[in-house]
Order: structure tokens, then sequence, then C-alpha cells
């Protein structure tokens, strides 16, 4: 098919300036909003909330970039243990962020889903994220919010419930294979990520996707969130798409 044939059947051209091969799946460490607010001598939630535009660009910048999978950490299980009007605003942000671009989620078709424990949100965010996940399920491009999560409590839900499957009589416990611990993760269909970025410069994965980065490729940046913009997307994909990736081969 020609560009312009491409064109004619809606079907998402990337822009080429931005386009990477092999990137399928970019996985985002969003931090430094905290560090951001203070160097500005403002409270920690005009970080955030500076924060939620720099999701906004970046989800635009992912569609340009051809990438399917855009998966952000929005909120740890450990960020639970921040002083409660921190959490509290952060609970409020997500909820304004969901409701604010539910409409743009749509135009632009973008599927959202969360990935974490859902069931630590308050009934009112979990109907919210209910309610746009089922109105944009259709879509094949994909943004995945990781909300209440973390790798070990991941797999630590994972591995109940295949405990329970194997108590039911519905799974032998000889059939628990990576392949089975990976279909009980909170996003089974969706690929490894094939490049983890983090920004405000710490070397640490902080519980993020745990099995499933086993061989993804990461991208340290010290600009802080707010500030990532297209320079620092550029650079992380360029990065990238020089690295040699070998999955354990020659
Ligand atoms: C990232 O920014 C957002 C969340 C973890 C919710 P931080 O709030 O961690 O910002 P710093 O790390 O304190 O600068
Ligand atoms: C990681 O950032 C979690 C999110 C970005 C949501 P943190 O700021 O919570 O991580 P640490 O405490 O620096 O490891
Ligand atoms: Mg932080």
């Amino acid at each position: 098919m020609t560009n312009d044939e491409l064109q004619m059947t809606g079907t998402l051209i990337p822009n080429s300036s931005f386009l990477i091969p092999n990137l399928n799946h970019l996985a985002m460490i969003m931090d430094g909003n905290g560090r951001w607010a203070r160097q500005r001598g403002l409270p920690r939630l005009a970080g955030h909330e500076a924060g939620t535009e720099t999701v906004r660009r970046v989800m635009n910048y992912c569609r340009d970039a051809g990438i399917r999978y855009l998966t952000l950490y929005a909120f740890s299980t450990e960020n639970w243990s921040r002083p409660q009007g921190e959490v509290d605003g952060l609970m409020a942000l997500l909820g304004a962020f969901i409701r604010k671009y539910e409409e743009e989620l749509m135009e632009k078709q973008v599927r959202l889903r969360t990935i974490g424990n859902r069931a630590d949100l308050s009934a009112g965010l979990q109907a919210e994220i209910a309610r746009v996940e089922a109105a944009t399920a259709h879509f094949e491009r994909q943004v995945i919010i990781a909300l209440s999560y973390s790798g070990r409590n991941e797999i630590a839900r994972a591995v109940r419930r295949i405990a329970e499957e194997v108590r039911d009589g519905t799974l032998a416990p000889e059939a628990v294979s990576e392949a089975a611990i990976a279909a009980h993760l909170d996003a089974p269909d969706v690929p490894d990520p094939d490049l983890i970025v983090r920004t405000s410069g710490e070397m640490r994965v902080s519980n993020f996707l745990l099995w499933q980065c086993a061989y993804s490729e990461f991208h340290i940046t010290p600009v802080l969130w707010p500030d990532f913009g297209e320079a620092e997307f550029k650079e992380a994909l360029e990065a990238f798409a020089k690295r040699s990736r070998r999955f354990g081969g020659v």
C-alpha cells in the first residue's frame, strides 16, 4: 500500500522522523514531579499537575512514532505511604485526568486500561476507569496506566489465582509454567516492554514490571517528568535504536 492508500483507509501513518523499528511497547517511570515543584517553591501537587500535561504530550509522541503500547507508572503500591494530602491530591488528579481526556482518547482512538490492584482504589475511581475502559476497549493503540501497581504485588496476585485454580482442579501443578504465570498477570495480552524510560535520573526500577522487564532496554534521563518533551523523547528512541538486543543469544 502506498502512503496515499493508507491515508484513505484511515490507517495511522506514523511520522517518519520519529519512527523506530521494533519499538512496540514503551514503558515509562514518570519520576521527579516533587523535585520539579520544589525547585519552583511550589507544593508537590503542583508538580503532579504539571506532570499530567507531560502525559498528554507523550501520548501524542507515541502516536506519531507508531508505538502501539504505552505503559505509564502513575502510582505505586508503596506510594500509599506518602502523606494523606498528597495521596488524596494524586487520586483526585487521576480521576480528573480520566474525565478530561476521555473525549480525546475516543477521538484519537486510544484504548485506556490499567494494571495494578484495582481494589485499592475508591469505588468512584474504579467506576470511572471501568467506564472509560469499556468505551475504548475496541481501539488498537493502548495506554496502560499502572495504578496502585507494583511488580511484586502483581506477581503475588497472579500466583494466588493460580493456587486457586490448582485447588479447584482446573489447573494441574505440572501446568504451572512461565507461560501460565504470564497469562495470570494484569494485562496478559500486552507484549513485554521493549524500552523502559525513567525520568529524574534515579538508577532503579522501583518495583515496576518486574516480570515483564526481563529483556527490556533501559534509558534514564536526568530531566524531571514535567520537563520531559519532544527532544528527550527523540533522544530515548535514538538510544534504543542503537542497542543490540541479544536476548541471551549471540
Ligand atoms: C513521580 O514524582 C510521581 C509519583 C511517584 C506519584 P515524585 O512525586 O516521585 O517526585 P520526586 O521523586 O519526589 O521528585
Ligand atoms: C516510582 O517513583 C513510582 C512512580 C513513578 C509512580 P517513586 O518516586 O515512588 O520511586 P522511588 O521512591 O524514588 O524509588
Ligand atoms: Mg519520585
